[in-house]
């Protein structure tokens, strides 16, 4: 096996590592899982907190910043990676699958942080990125320096090109971050070789997922997190796993950039195989005592092949991208929502509502516009931020687990100035300088009032610069202002985590205006979300639990705002 015998000593001293055993196992008193109604804290880490002042996130700066995670209220924290990384795309391009990159501390550090998270009472959810490692990689490396067709070759997708002295890429296939998804390689002598495979960044070799060392060695490094204690994994672009062995042309052309949720099939993504790969690590998860956590980012073209990934024997459930990229508008939402929950499999599967990622342009930002979801977007308006609190109220009451994106719960919104000289995100520049990429919803977070960094450092400068007016949206102003979008988050997830009985599935909404959304669950529990252009009324006898403005006369849901309402016969019962 092509794996350097540091990661494999590492790998196999996990097997002593106590993790999992301390974890209480909440599944002897019920069979549903931590997970059918969790809420997740997504941190990005470069920019969540940075201990060592290096302008950096690091995992001290989280063990820092959990008090403030476990304060808002959610009961797991799903981290962007750790590993040992050339950071060419922000860690997800991995140099060592078992190690920690510096820049974010230490494997012991990040054992303090499972330990500190669970000692909180917080799951920890690692980000696994087994699609592809860094061409830095030793596997990727050792591919390198082995001649044509060697068994170190085959853990990815090398391929001689076309044309005179192959000069021309093997087929016409593009990369999701732009320009194509082949590479050509230097032979020892200098001259030019194979071509090689990437989805994403050319820093990014796929791995061939048809080879038994890959899976193999995969389910090592599986175990080994979880052996630390790590209570699940978010599956990092699970679907490009499954490839075809079939290289003919698309019919891309040349500027493509290749969206899997909008493109016919392909070859290269979402074939048969990935689920071959899925049942083998969800048997792995059922080797614990407390079942382990997959959740995957599948990005696939329909409904029907998502329902693929959410059979009882592959994922517990997947992120709901798609409501990330609707328009403010009420049937867009009822209709994704019913269509993505139509995908799960009552009991065993279950979406984790999502509105926002470290991927997608900031949900404030998304809706202070009325046009598409993605592309240029203008300034921020109070109404996108009634909007994105509503949506909230929205996704946190749907059946099944939710996930938050940092900065979120502080109401921040896209950074669309950042000047082209700091841009990192790979994107930006294999698109030609053409679309901006994600750079924009990954700046640092602002935890102060004042100060160069507004508490995110004690450096001068972030990796990416903040903009001065995040000042009055910091953790430290939002604290004292009751009406902040951080109290209202707080306030959502205290009652979120009393109100709803773990086993309701159903969705159910209720007949309504046009434009407004009405969602039923079980007999006391409604939540209204008003899209429309007529202010709503609700019931005297229903009690607001939350709203994402006050209503008028405490009645009144206003146009592009959304509430929690509770029958009061039901708090007259609980008052008893
Ligand atoms: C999805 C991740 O969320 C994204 O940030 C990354 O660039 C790609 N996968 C490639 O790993």
């Amino acid at each position: 096996m092509i794996v350097e015998e540091e990661a494999q000593k590492r790998i196999l001293d996990s097997i002593h590592l106590p993790g999992h055993v301390a974890w209480p196992d909440i599944d002897i008193q019920s069979s549903l899982k931590w997970w059918h109604k969790a809420v997740l804290y997504q941190v990005y880490l470069r920019s969540f907190a940075d201990a060592n002042d290096d302008g950096v996130g690091d995992i001290a700066g989280l063990i820092s910043r959990l008090p403030y995670i476990k304060e808002l209220g959610v009961d797991a924290v799903w981290i962007s990676p750790w590993y040992a990384s050339p950071m060419l795309d922000g860690g997800y391009d991995v140099r060592d699958y078992v190690d920690t990159d510096p820049l974010f501390g230490s494997l012991e550090d990040v054992q303090d942080l499972i330990d500190a998270s669970h000692q909180l009472g917080l799951r920890v959810v690692l980000d696994f990125v087994a699609n592809h490692c860094s061409s830095q990689h030793p596997w990727f490396q050792s591919a390198l320096s082995s001649p044509e067709g060697s068994r170190e070759r085959e853990w990815f997708y090398f391929k001689d090109g076309q044309g005179e002295g192959g000069d021309e890429p093997p087929n016409d296939w593009k990369s999701i971050f732009g320009g194509p998804a082949w590479t050509r390689t230097l032979n020892h002598d200098d001259t030019p070789g194979q071509w090689f495979f990437h989805l994403f960044d050319s820093s990014q070799p796929d791995l061939n997922w048809k080879n038994e060392e890959v899976l193999v060695q995969f389910d090592e490094i599986l175990r080994y997190w979880f052996n630390r204690g790590v209570d699940g994994c978010r599956l990092d672009a699970v679907s490009a796993i499954g490839k075809d062995d079939d290289y003919r042309d698309m019919g891309f052309a040349p500027d493509h950039l290749y969206r899997p949720d909008i493109w016919g099939p392909v070859p290269f993504y979402d074939a048969e195989g990935v689920h071959d790969v899925l049942r083998r690590w969800r048997r792995v998860a059922r080797e614990y005592p407390t079942e382990k956590f997959l959740v995957g980012e599948v990005v696939v073209r329909d409904v029907d092949r998502l329902a693929r990934y959410l059979r009882r024997d592959e994922l517990q459930s997947t992120l709901s991208f798609d409501l990330s990229k609707i328009v403010w508008n009420a049937d867009a939402f009822r209709q994704m929502i019913n269509t993505l929950h139509g995908a799960c499999f009552e009991g065993h599967s279950w979406m984790t509502w999502t509105l926002s990622s470290h991927d997608e342009k900031r949900t404030v930002s998304r809706y202070s516009q009325d046009g598409p979801a993605e592309g240029v977007l203008g300034d921020v308006t109070p109404t996108g931020h009634g909007r994105a609190r509503a949506a909230y109220l929205l996704a946190l009451a749907l059946p099944g687990s939710a996930c938050i994106y940092q900065g979120e719960e502080l109401g921040l919104w896209e950074v669309m100035d950042i000047h082209e000289d700091r841009l990192q995100d790979p994107i930006y520049f294999r698109t030609g300088k053409q679309e901006l990429g994600r750079d924009g919803c990954r700046v640092p977070l602002p935890w102060e009032k004042e100060g160069p960094t507004l508490g995110f450092s004690a450096r001068h400068e972030t990796w990416l610069p903040q903009p001065q007016s995040w000042a009055d949206v910091s953790v430290a102003t939002q604290l004292n202002d009751a009406s902040s979008t951080l109290h209202f988050f707080r306030s959502v997830l205290a009652w979120r985590s009393t109100i709803f009985n773990n086993d309701e599935w159903a969705i159910t909404w209720e007949p309504s205006p046009t434009g407004v959304l009405v969602l039923r669950r079980g007999p006391d529990f409604r939540c209204v979300v008003n899209f429309s252009g007529e202010p709503f009324c609700v019931g005297d006898d229903e009690e607001v639990l939350a709203s994402s403005s006050p209503l008028t006369h405490e009645r009144v849901v206003d146009v592009n705002n959304g509430a929690w309402l509770r029958a009061r016969r039901f708090a007259a019962h609980q008052r008893l």
